[in-house]
């Protein structure tokens, strides 16, 4: 048997993640792994770690010899990248935090292990505690994986939980989130969605071999979501998440999105509250499988990174199965969606463009409908986000390409026009 490797650290970043690394590393002896140098950006600061650890150079770190592991928790996704190449290029493996900068060098980085045939692991980078990325590689086969359902982004879900079950407004919820070390140090990035497509894009890799980039993909974060909805919502049984999902369809392409969405009470992702996460997946034979755990915050972060250090120990790496080994699955916007939508005036809504409208409710001063939508639609244009409008997938919205004529006559008949 192989004897376990010695792995000595080089660590960038001591944020919140950095130092709880740190931490956690200190009360696990028995992983043989040490930090020799960090990395930060800003020597000033008062840091819980004695000052021979850290420097501002990070040629310190990529060029010691001695260092035979990487560890990236910074926040800029271009530094991200430059030392992720240079520290691959090098022959150190590396275990990286950086979903933005993953998401957006997806290429790049599947290149740079394919050259240097090092590891580059990444499991906190999304879901943070659950080992949702193992999994997926490891775990499920091309054929079988039906579809995943997830929420990805723990202050997005921390707010909406304050908000609707707290009553907190949403400014004192995204201060609480910040200040827990949960949201992004640019907040915008989580409330808008930015986070959670970044987080999608990486998951649609492992899971099906998508290479996308995430502008490609459809999404929006919370930022519309209005206190009326939660009535409306609640007045049906249901509950308002940011969810992100994604599905094969008949012609074996796969939907994908991240977006607002109505979930049943009886659906696990209801179960999902505060800062957690919670990943759906369903499978051929296995059915459904519920995976649920902390997404955000020092120490939960701090847990995948180690696991993943963890793992070197014994020459782990993703072989992209389904990538490679496979034949990648293809993104698809050929189908629709339906959809329920809150908005202050008529006349922001494009009435035309909907497939058909089951409800509309025009009385209140705050109107919404429930209609269908091809999904190109949403993708070309921006006026279902604009003018504080509301949009809110429906329990269950996808609507294949192959169903939607039947589907549109039933629906005609049912509202007697034909
Ligand atoms: N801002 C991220 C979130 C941190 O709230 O999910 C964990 O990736």
């Amino acid at each position: 048997m192989e004897t376990h490797k010695k792995l000595t650290i080089g660590l960038f970043g001591f944020g919140v993640v950095g130092e709880g690394l740190y931490k956690v590393l200190q009360q696990t002896e028995s992983l043989n792994a040490s930090i020799k140098k960090v990395c930060i950006k800003h020597p000033g600061k008062a840091r819980n770690a004695p000052d021979e650890l850290f420097t501002t150079d990070k040629n310190v770190l990529l060029f010691d010899d001695e260092i035979n592991v990487i560890v990236e928790v910074i926040d800029d996704a271009d530094a991200a990248f430059e030392i992720v190449s240079i520290a691959l290029n090098n022959g150190k493996a590396v275990v990286s935090a950086s979903k933005k900068m993953i998401a957006e060098h997806l290429p790049e980085i599947l290149q740079l292990q394919k050259d240097t045939g090092l590891p580059f692991l990444c499991e906190s980078a999304a879901c943070a505690s659950i080992p949702v990325i193992r999994n997926l590689e490891e775990y499920y086969d091309n054929d079988l994986l039906h579809a995943i359902k997830a929420i990805v982004n723990g202050s997005t879900n921390f707010i909406l939980t304050k908000m609707f079950e707290d009553k907190l407004d949403f400014q004192s919820a995204l201060l609480l989130a910040k200040q827990l070390g949960f949201a992004e140090s640019n907040p915008k990035l989580d409330v808008e969605g930015y986070d959670a497509v970044n987080k999608w894009t990486i998951l649609l890799n492992h899971a099906y071999g998508i290479v996308e980039h995430p502008n490609n993909i459809l999404f929006t974060g919370i930022q519309n979501i209005q206190l009326s909805d939660a009535l409306v919502a609640k007045e049906k049984g249901l509950d308002i998440k940011l969810i992100a999902q994604a599905k094969k369809l008949k012609n074996g392409k796969v939907a994908a999105f991240v977006l607002p969405q109505f979930v049943t009470l009886g659906d696990p992702m209801s179960f999902v509250k505060n800062e957690y996460n919670g990943v759906v997946i369903e499978s051929g034979f296995a059915d459904k499988q519920f995976f649920y755990g902390k997404g955000a915050g020092s120490f939960p972060t701090a847990s995948a990174v180690l696991s993943d250090i963890s793992a070197l120990r014994y020459n782990y790496k993703y072989e992209y199965k389904k990538l490679y080994h496979h034949k990648p699955h293809e993104l698809t916007n050929e189908y629709y969606v339906k959809v329920y939508l809150s908005f202050d005036d008529w006349k922001y809504i494009p009435r035309e463009k909907f497939e058909w409208i089951e409800e509309w409710h025009a009385d209140a001063e705050r109107k919404y409908l429930i209609g269908v939508l091809a999904v190109q639609e949403l993708i070309n244009n921006s006026w279902w986000k604009e003018h504080q409008t509301s949009l809110i997938l429906t329990a269950d919205p996808i609507i294949d390409n192959l169903d939607i004529i039947h589907l549109k006559k039933r629906s005609l008949e049912l509202a007697g026009v034909i």
